[in-house]
Protein backbone atom coordinates (compact mmCIF):
# COMPACT_ATOMS: atom_id res chain seq x y z
CA UNK A 1 0.00 0.00 0.00
CA UNK A 2 1.30 3.50 -0.84
CA UNK A 3 2.23 5.82 2.15
CA UNK A 4 0.07 8.58 0.76
CA UNK A 5 -2.81 6.59 1.00
CA UNK A 6 -2.68 6.26 5.08
CA UNK A 7 -2.03 9.89 5.55
CA UNK A 8 -5.23 11.35 3.05
CA UNK A 9 -5.04 13.79 -0.11
CA UNK A 10 -1.49 14.94 -1.68
CA UNK A 11 -0.44 17.13 1.00
CA UNK A 12 1.29 19.84 -1.33
CA UNK A 13 -2.41 21.00 -2.62
CA UNK A 14 -2.95 22.55 0.79
CA UNK A 15 0.66 24.47 0.72
CA UNK A 16 -0.24 27.16 -1.58
CA UNK A 17 -3.45 28.54 0.02
CA UNK A 18 -1.92 27.85 3.83
CA UNK A 19 1.20 29.82 3.38
CA UNK A 20 4.30 28.76 3.94
CA UNK A 21 4.49 26.96 7.02
CA UNK A 22 2.00 24.52 6.08
CA UNK A 23 4.13 24.44 2.61
CA UNK A 24 6.75 23.31 4.55
CA UNK A 25 5.55 20.88 6.36
CA UNK A 26 4.00 19.69 3.17
CA UNK A 27 7.11 19.43 1.46
CA UNK A 28 8.89 17.58 4.46
CA UNK A 29 5.84 14.66 4.19
CA UNK A 30 6.09 14.27 1.00
CA UNK A 31 9.85 13.80 1.29
CA UNK A 32 9.19 11.07 3.76
CA UNK A 33 6.66 9.53 1.30
CA UNK A 34 9.60 9.44 -1.68
CA UNK A 35 12.89 8.43 0.56
CA UNK A 36 14.10 4.96 0.18
CA UNK A 37 14.13 2.38 2.74
CA UNK A 38 17.09 2.43 4.53
CA UNK A 39 18.75 -0.89 3.17
CA UNK A 40 18.04 0.12 -0.26
CA UNK A 41 20.01 3.76 0.38
CA UNK A 42 23.43 4.35 -1.43
CA UNK A 43 24.94 5.61 2.02
CA UNK A 44 24.03 2.09 4.05
CA UNK A 45 26.04 0.49 1.54
CA UNK A 46 29.16 2.66 2.20
CA UNK A 47 28.36 2.56 5.95
CA UNK A 48 28.65 -1.21 5.68
CA UNK A 49 31.94 -0.75 3.41
CA UNK A 50 33.11 1.22 6.47
CA UNK A 51 32.55 -1.15 8.97
CA UNK A 52 33.70 -4.62 7.03
CA UNK A 53 36.82 -2.18 7.09
CA UNK A 54 37.48 -1.36 10.80
CA UNK A 55 39.10 -5.08 11.80
CA UNK A 56 41.98 -4.31 9.41
CA UNK A 57 42.10 -0.61 10.73
CA UNK A 58 41.92 -2.18 14.34
CA UNK A 59 44.75 -4.49 13.14
CA UNK A 60 46.89 -1.88 11.31
CA UNK A 61 46.51 0.48 13.98
CA UNK A 62 47.37 -2.45 16.36
CA UNK A 63 50.90 -3.55 14.30
CA UNK A 64 51.59 0.07 13.70
CA UNK A 65 51.32 1.12 18.17
CA UNK A 66 52.97 -2.26 18.97
CA UNK A 67 49.94 -3.11 20.96
CA UNK A 68 49.44 -6.51 19.46
CA UNK A 69 50.95 -8.68 22.46
CA UNK A 70 54.21 -10.17 22.60
CA UNK A 71 53.83 -11.96 19.43
CA UNK A 72 52.28 -9.09 16.72
CA UNK A 73 52.60 -11.62 13.94
CA UNK A 74 51.18 -14.55 15.55
CA UNK A 75 48.29 -12.45 16.77
CA UNK A 76 47.70 -10.64 13.05
CA UNK A 77 47.98 -14.31 11.45
CA UNK A 78 45.42 -15.84 14.43
CA UNK A 79 42.99 -12.49 13.65
CA UNK A 80 42.80 -12.61 9.93
CA UNK A 81 42.35 -16.06 10.27
CA UNK A 82 39.18 -15.59 12.46
CA UNK A 83 37.96 -12.56 10.56
CA UNK A 84 38.34 -15.24 7.40
CA UNK A 85 35.51 -17.61 8.93
CA UNK A 86 33.46 -14.46 10.75
CA UNK A 87 32.41 -12.64 6.68
CA UNK A 88 31.69 -16.43 5.27
CA UNK A 89 29.57 -17.00 7.91
CA UNK A 90 28.01 -13.42 7.55
CA UNK A 91 28.29 -14.09 3.67
CA UNK A 92 27.02 -17.51 4.09
CA UNK A 93 23.83 -16.06 6.44
CA UNK A 94 22.33 -13.62 3.84
CA UNK A 95 20.10 -15.95 1.84
CA UNK A 96 18.55 -17.27 5.14
CA UNK A 97 18.22 -13.84 6.53
CA UNK A 98 16.55 -12.96 3.50
CA UNK A 99 13.78 -15.13 3.76
CA UNK A 100 13.28 -15.05 7.40
CA UNK A 101 13.28 -11.60 8.06
CA UNK A 102 11.30 -11.38 4.37
CA UNK A 103 13.87 -8.12 3.61
CA UNK A 104 15.13 -9.13 -0.13
CA UNK A 105 17.12 -6.12 -0.19
CA UNK A 106 19.64 -7.75 1.45
CA UNK A 107 20.75 -9.31 -0.94
CA UNK A 108 22.70 -5.97 -2.08
CA UNK A 109 25.20 -6.24 0.32
CA UNK A 110 26.21 -10.15 -0.54
CA UNK A 111 28.90 -9.21 -3.27
CA UNK A 112 30.65 -7.10 -1.13
CA UNK A 113 31.03 -9.16 2.26
CA UNK A 114 32.06 -12.26 -0.23
CA UNK A 115 34.74 -9.83 -1.48
CA UNK A 116 35.47 -8.59 2.42
CA UNK A 117 35.84 -12.34 2.93
CA UNK A 118 38.47 -12.56 0.11
CA UNK A 119 40.29 -9.36 1.21
CA UNK A 120 40.60 -10.88 4.98
CA UNK A 121 42.06 -14.24 3.61
CA UNK A 122 44.33 -12.60 1.45
CA UNK A 123 45.08 -10.85 4.64
CA UNK A 124 45.66 -14.02 6.46
CA UNK A 125 47.74 -15.33 3.68
CA UNK A 126 49.95 -12.50 3.34
CA UNK A 127 51.00 -12.45 7.08
CA UNK A 128 51.63 -15.52 7.52
CA UNK A 129 53.77 -15.90 3.90
CA UNK A 130 55.92 -12.41 5.08
CA UNK A 131 55.95 -12.45 9.26
CA UNK A 132 56.23 -16.46 9.29
CA UNK A 133 57.82 -17.43 6.17
CA UNK A 134 59.79 -13.91 5.10
CA UNK A 135 58.22 -14.35 1.55
CA UNK A 136 60.56 -17.68 0.85
CA UNK A 137 58.28 -19.18 -1.77
CA UNK A 138 60.47 -22.86 -1.26
CA UNK A 139 60.04 -22.69 2.61
CA UNK A 140 56.05 -21.87 2.16
CA UNK A 141 55.77 -24.58 -0.59
CA UNK A 142 57.45 -26.99 1.74
CA UNK A 143 55.47 -26.01 5.22
CA UNK A 144 52.05 -26.24 2.97
CA UNK A 145 52.90 -29.49 2.33
CA UNK A 146 54.68 -30.68 5.68
CA UNK A 147 51.26 -29.21 7.89
CA UNK A 148 47.76 -30.87 6.66
CA UNK A 149 45.73 -27.79 8.41
CA UNK A 150 47.93 -24.80 6.27
CA UNK A 151 47.27 -27.45 2.60
CA UNK A 152 43.74 -27.75 3.47
CA UNK A 153 43.25 -23.12 4.03
CA UNK A 154 45.36 -23.10 0.80
CA UNK A 155 43.02 -24.95 -0.82
CA UNK A 156 40.01 -22.94 0.76
CA UNK A 157 42.38 -19.47 -0.90
CA UNK A 158 42.48 -21.18 -4.40
CA UNK A 159 38.66 -22.47 -4.23
CA UNK A 160 38.66 -18.53 -3.28
CA UNK A 161 39.76 -16.90 -5.58
CA UNK A 162 37.50 -17.41 -9.08
CA UNK A 163 34.60 -16.71 -6.71
CA UNK A 164 36.13 -13.31 -6.04
CA UNK A 165 37.58 -13.14 -9.67
CA UNK A 166 33.69 -13.94 -11.20
CA UNK A 167 31.70 -11.79 -8.68
CA UNK A 168 31.20 -8.83 -10.87
CA UNK A 169 28.31 -8.20 -13.18
CA UNK A 170 30.31 -8.95 -16.40
CA UNK A 171 31.26 -12.06 -15.11
CA UNK A 172 28.01 -13.42 -14.20
CA UNK A 173 27.33 -12.15 -18.04
CA UNK A 174 30.08 -13.72 -19.75
CA UNK A 175 29.35 -16.92 -17.80
CA UNK A 176 25.59 -17.57 -18.05
CA UNK A 177 23.63 -17.34 -14.62
CA UNK A 178 23.30 -21.65 -14.51
CA UNK A 179 27.06 -21.52 -14.55
CA UNK A 180 27.56 -18.94 -12.41
CA UNK A 181 25.58 -19.88 -9.74
CA UNK A 182 27.05 -23.54 -10.43
CA UNK A 183 30.54 -22.03 -9.64
CA UNK A 184 29.85 -19.71 -6.84
CA UNK A 185 28.37 -23.12 -4.82
CA UNK A 186 32.08 -23.90 -4.14
CA UNK A 187 31.64 -21.39 -1.05
CA UNK A 188 29.98 -24.42 0.68
CA UNK A 189 33.51 -26.36 0.04
CA UNK A 190 35.40 -23.30 1.21
CA UNK A 191 33.10 -23.07 4.35
CA UNK A 192 33.95 -26.68 4.88
CA UNK A 193 37.62 -26.19 4.80
CA UNK A 194 37.87 -23.12 6.32
CA UNK A 195 36.02 -25.32 9.52
CA UNK A 196 38.58 -28.53 8.85
CA UNK A 197 42.15 -26.40 8.87
CA UNK A 198 40.24 -24.24 12.31
CA UNK A 199 39.92 -28.03 14.00
CA UNK A 200 42.97 -29.30 12.72
CA UNK A 201 45.11 -26.28 14.22
CA UNK A 202 43.14 -25.79 17.51
CA UNK A 203 43.11 -29.75 17.69
CA UNK A 204 46.96 -29.53 18.15
CA UNK A 205 45.99 -27.77 21.26
CA UNK A 206 43.21 -29.95 22.35
CA UNK A 207 41.16 -26.57 22.15
CA UNK A 208 37.69 -27.21 20.65
CA UNK A 209 35.43 -24.46 22.32
CA UNK A 210 35.33 -22.02 18.94
CA UNK A 211 35.52 -24.21 16.73
CA UNK A 212 32.65 -25.98 18.42
CA UNK A 213 30.32 -22.37 17.88
CA UNK A 214 31.59 -22.40 14.28
CA UNK A 215 30.62 -25.73 13.29
CA UNK A 216 27.35 -25.30 14.91
CA UNK A 217 27.01 -21.53 12.90
CA UNK A 218 27.74 -23.36 9.81
CA UNK A 219 25.96 -26.18 9.90
CA UNK A 220 22.63 -24.07 10.90
CA UNK A 221 23.59 -22.10 7.72
CA UNK A 222 24.36 -25.13 5.24
CA UNK A 223 21.52 -27.40 6.84
CA UNK A 224 18.77 -24.36 5.71
CA UNK A 225 20.18 -24.57 2.21
CA UNK A 226 20.03 -28.56 1.93
CA UNK A 227 16.35 -28.23 3.74
CA UNK A 228 15.08 -25.41 1.07
CA UNK A 229 16.97 -27.72 -1.96
CA UNK A 230 14.70 -31.01 -0.42
CA UNK A 231 11.84 -28.72 -0.58
CA UNK A 232 12.15 -27.22 -4.20
CA UNK A 233 12.06 -31.47 -4.89
C1 LIG B 1 39.38 -20.44 3.73
C2 LIG B 1 40.59 -20.05 4.07
C3 LIG B 1 41.06 -19.90 5.50
C4 LIG B 1 40.34 -19.71 6.64
C5 LIG B 1 38.84 -19.59 6.80
C6 LIG B 1 41.29 -19.64 7.72
C7 LIG B 1 40.95 -19.46 9.04
C8 LIG B 1 41.84 -19.55 10.10
C9 LIG B 1 41.48 -19.50 11.49
C10 LIG B 1 40.06 -19.28 12.00
C11 LIG B 1 42.61 -19.64 12.21
C12 LIG B 1 42.73 -19.70 13.74
C13 LIG B 1 42.76 -18.36 14.38
C14 LIG B 1 42.74 -18.47 15.89
O1 LIG B 1 43.41 -19.35 16.45
O2 LIG B 1 42.04 -17.69 16.51
C15 LIG B 1 43.71 -19.78 11.29
C16 LIG B 1 45.02 -19.93 11.67
C17 LIG B 1 46.05 -20.05 10.80
N1 LIG B 1 45.96 -20.15 9.43
FE1 LIG B 1 44.27 -19.96 8.32
N2 LIG B 1 42.56 -19.79 7.22
C18 LIG B 1 42.46 -19.94 5.87
C19 LIG B 1 43.50 -20.08 4.97
C20 LIG B 1 44.82 -20.14 5.32
C21 LIG B 1 45.93 -20.16 4.40
C22 LIG B 1 45.81 -20.07 2.88
C23 LIG B 1 47.06 -20.23 5.14
C24 LIG B 1 48.49 -20.28 4.70
C25 LIG B 1 48.91 -20.78 3.60
C26 LIG B 1 46.69 -20.25 6.54
C27 LIG B 1 47.56 -20.33 7.60
C28 LIG B 1 47.22 -20.24 8.92
C29 LIG B 1 48.18 -20.24 10.02
C30 LIG B 1 49.70 -20.33 9.90
C31 LIG B 1 47.44 -20.11 11.19
C32 LIG B 1 47.96 -19.95 12.63
C33 LIG B 1 48.40 -21.22 13.23
C34 LIG B 1 49.00 -21.02 14.61
O3 LIG B 1 49.01 -19.91 15.13
O4 LIG B 1 49.43 -22.01 15.16
N3 LIG B 1 45.32 -20.18 6.61
N4 LIG B 1 43.21 -19.73 10.01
Amino acid sequence: MNLMSTVGPDPRMHSQAEGPVAAMRANTVAGAVKRKPLLLRPATKVLLFALCLLPFAWLFYGAWANTLGPNPAEALIRATGDWTLRFLCITLAISPLRTWTNLPALARFRRMLGLFTFFYVLMHFLSYGWLDQGFDIDAIAKDIIKRPFILVGTAGLLLMTPLAATSFNRAIKALGAARWQMLHRAVYAIALLGLLHFFWMRAAKNNFAEVAVYAVVIAVLLGWRVKRALAKR
